[in-house]
């Protein structure tokens, strides 16, 4: 059948450091000094500690201990650290080098507060489903966009001297569900299981997981979930045969908070450290290892060997990115924020002076970055940039400031701009730029009367709404939506909350030049898109710290919109593929164990493969966005420059490497198109490369077109330039789940050039073989 159960990967493949020489030799005489209770202290975390993950100090030996911290946009526990556009938004300006720079400012904060590991990027979820609570942790439903994203990310967090976590493995693409739980009659009903295919979990889920091994990540935190019946952290299929065998993984795989269920089975099957450490989370009961482990190897159950090579895949990492050197101490204030953690804390943890301000001037990079990610969806008769307008009108309750404080946990807040999302992928808000604030600055340079109404429930009704404002309507209304999503809970709608299209109906009846700004935690489908009073729509994403600024810029033109959507906004939410999450009340008073089973049967088919698989009409497609200029594309050239002689099926075979047989890498293609700025003002231009591989016989569809390359160029009127694309043997391969092994079909690949997924501009063929 499709769904196969997890068969056993033993035993569980060592780490060599490969690419990390020097180090694993520092690593291993570290480790060869260390008693089996000292190597334990260091494959399992104490709750005893400042940091929301903490492996104990040994000071026998001079080490420190290891600070781990949450999160993806942001050191979340921790004063005076900036907030950064969330990870949807930074794949939202499909611009490798911001997205770079935020790797390496975010790296450079979490290091100067003392935290050794970063809990980031994230690449599960991938995106399966636009219900996911935790799509906007993470950058794409599209596996090449997030590849780079985690690539470019891990690269630059960890040149700031920080461990990157990749997380969170794997198949992690629901919320509900995602932990046991006790039926009513106390049986233990076990998490979900995500059942995913061979070749879809290799096209779709770990694809971005390969690009992050290959960037050197330090460490990899297995999910919650279960993948094909067996909890990721004790899966020995996923963690030995795929991620440290076939990957090439060298560093270490790190649970998940409470995803150990077992001892010597999850140390067996792959897992390399255990958090937050103790069975009861955060106390002090025993842990499923530490003394357990300690044990197993003293009456033979584990063999001593496996301890070392956690504890040498542990200890690689911190001594190739010179962390026993002078690494900065834990900021004081940690201990305080860490409400989870169990006071007294160690006093052998090294700490610094307290509320140390890291932010540096990263508000630059945030304000430019949230600006890129923003995408300007529809734009009629130029109604943006605004131009020094008499009146804006300013409505909705995303609108304004936060008044129930700066740190946006888990409380989904009435009134007050959605900057971040929720759960342990937020952060705590040193200030926010609100959208309102922005306008009011910039209104008071160009004599702009601002009038607001914030309230949705007040602005619900058209006939009283408005009552205040004068002169009404104003030029221009900006209504501002927002939709919370965060970790532990699913979304039930893909609509803005907030009573959202009632709100915006109301307003576009009253004005006629409507513009609706989106604050989101992920897609939203828009029923109001076609109203002729909306004349623009503008995606924000989750903005960060200097939302409302970087929104002016765009709708001012201080800055020409160039965000692309990194998903697709379908006309109804019952247009998507499988988009619902495994739920159901049966599934929710069930008593049977093994209940909750997520099928992936769409299989490649998620977001943009299912809509051009079925030839489905869209309201915005993937990769779309527009400009306040325009662009042409030409010269569409394809060429061999692959220098090994004739391209062969089957990858050369070779040792593997970070990522995996390291001659899926080799670039065998590079295309190249010209684009032209044709327009009458300065932009960017993110033009985008889809192949359509050669169609695979058997049950699971290959997709008609599948993005492998893009790049964003900025062009003033008139310029032009070359962009080129190289082409990996990977891009053209497809995952044969009877070789076992990515292989070039025979055939031609079609090749598509243009400025989103479905306005392709160019097109033509090769034949690889
Ligand atoms: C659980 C979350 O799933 C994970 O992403 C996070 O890093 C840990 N908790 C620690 O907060």
């Amino acid at each position: 059948s499709l769904f196969t159960s997890s068969p056993p990967v033993y035993p569980s493949p060592e780490t060599a450091g490969i690419g990390w020489d020097v180090a694993f030799a520092q690593a291993d005489a570290f480790v060869g000094n260390l008693t089996l209770e000292e190597k334990v202290t260091l494959l399992t975390g104490v709750a005893q500690g400042p940091c929301i993950g903490n492996i104990a100090p040994i000071p026998r030996v001079s080490f420190p201990g290891l600070c781990l911290q949450d999160g993806p946009l942001s050191i979340r526990q921790a004063t005076y650290a900036s907030v950064f556009p969330a990870g949807l938004t930074a794949a939202a300006s499909w611009d490798k080098g911001l997205i770079y720079q935020r790797g390496l400012y975010l790296g450079a904060e979490f290091k100067a507060k003392g935290a050794h590991v970063a809990l980031g990027p994230v690449a599960g979820p991938l995106g399966r489903s636009g219900y996911g609570g935790r799509g906007w942790e993470g950058f794409s439903p599209d596996p090449y966009l997030t590849g780079i994203a985690m690539e470019q990310t891990i690269s630059a967090m960890q040149l700031s001297g920080v461990q990157a976590t990749a997380k969170h493995f794997i198949g992690n693409e629901q919320e509900t569900q995602r932990n046991p739980s006790l039926s009513d009659k106390n049986v233990t009903i076990e998490a979900v299981s995500s059942n995913i295919d061979d070749r879809t979990l290799h096209e779709l889920y770990l694809w971005p997981f390969a690009n992050a091994v290959r960037a050197g990540v330090s460490s990899v935190m297995c999910s919650y979930n279960r993948l094909n019946s067996s909890y990721s952290c004790q899966n020995s299929k996923a963690l030995n045969g795929i991620l440290k065998e076939e990957l090439g993984f060298q560093g270490y795989v790190m649970s998940d908070w409470g995803a150990v269920h077992a001892g010597v089975a999850t140390a067996e099957a792959g897992l390399d450290m255990n958090m937050p450490g103790p069975m009861g989370f955060f106390t002090t009961t025993p842990s499923f290892w530490g003394s357990n482990l300690t044990m197993a190897v003293n009456n033979g159950s584990l063999s001593e060997a496996r301890i070392d090579d956690m504890a040498r895949r542990i200890m690689t990492p911190y001594f190739h990115l010179g962390q026993d050197l002078d690494y900065p101490p834990i900021d004081l204030e940690s201990g305080d924020l860490n409400v989870l953690g169990v006071q007294p804390y160690l006093d052998t943890f090294k700490y610094g002076p307290a509320n140390v301000d890291v932010r540096q001037t990263h508000a630059q990079l945030i304000r430019e970055l949230a600006a890129a990610g923003t995408v300007l969806l529809k734009n009629i008769d130029n109604t943006l940039p605004l131009k020094a307008p008499k009146t804006v009108g300013v409505f909705g309750n995303d609108a304004g400031d936060l008044i129930n404080g700066l740190y946006p946990m888990s409380n989904n807040y009435e009134y007050g701009t959605l900057a971040v999302g929720g759960g342990s992928g937020t952060g705590r808000l040193t200030y926010i730029v609100s959208p309102l604030d922005a306008l009011k600055d910039r209104a008071t340079g160009d004599g702009t009367l601002v009038q607001y109404l914030l309230n949705n429930t007040l602005l619900s009704d058209p006939t009283t709404a408005f009552a205040s404002i004068a002169p009404s309507p104003p030029e221009v209304c900006l209504v501002f939506l927002k939709t919370w999503a965060q970790e532990g809970d699913d979304r039930t709608t893909l609509l803005a909350d907030w009573n959202s299209t009632t709100v915006v109906e109301s307003v576009a009846s009253y004005c006629n030049n409507t513009v609706v700004i989106t604050h989101s935690g992920g897609l939203n489908v828009m029923p109001w898109a076609k109203h002729p009073n909306v004349t623009a729509i503008v995606a924000a994403h989750l903005p960060g710290q200097e939302s409302g600024n970087s929104l002016v810029d765009i709708l001012y033109g201080d800055v020409n919109p160039s965000g692309k959507l990194p998903y697709t906004i379908a006309h109804d939410a019952t247009d998507y593929a499988f988009a619902d999450i495994a739920n159901s009340t049966q599934l929710q008073e069930t008593e049977n164990p093994n209940a909750w089973q997520s099928d992936f049967r769409e299989g490649l088919l998620i977001d943009y493969r299912h809509f051009d698989y079925y030839n489905r009409s869209v309201l915005y497609e993937f990769g779309f966005g527009l400009s306040y200029t325009n662009f042409s594309m030409s010269n569409l050239n394809i060429r061999n420059v692959y220098g090994g002689g004739k391209i062969t099926s089957r990858p050369l075979p070779a040792p593997i490497a970070p990522g995996g047989n390291p001659t899926l890498y080799d670039v065998l293609f590079q295309v190249t198109v010209v684009i032209t700025n044709t327009g009458s003002v300065g932009g960017a231009a993110i033009p985008q490369l889809y192949l359509s591989l050669p169609q695979t016989p058997g049950e699971n569809p290959t997709p008609v077109k599948v993005l492998r390359g893009f790049e964003r160029v900025s062009l003033q009127p008139g310029e032009s330039t070359t962009v080129t694309y190289d082409l990996m043997r990977r891009d053209i391969s497809h995952w044969d789940t009877r070789q076992q092994e990515w292989i070039i079909r025979a055939g031609s690949i079609g090749v598509h050039a243009g400025f989103s997924s479905r306005d392709i501009r160019s097109v033509g063929s090769f034949s690889p073989l």
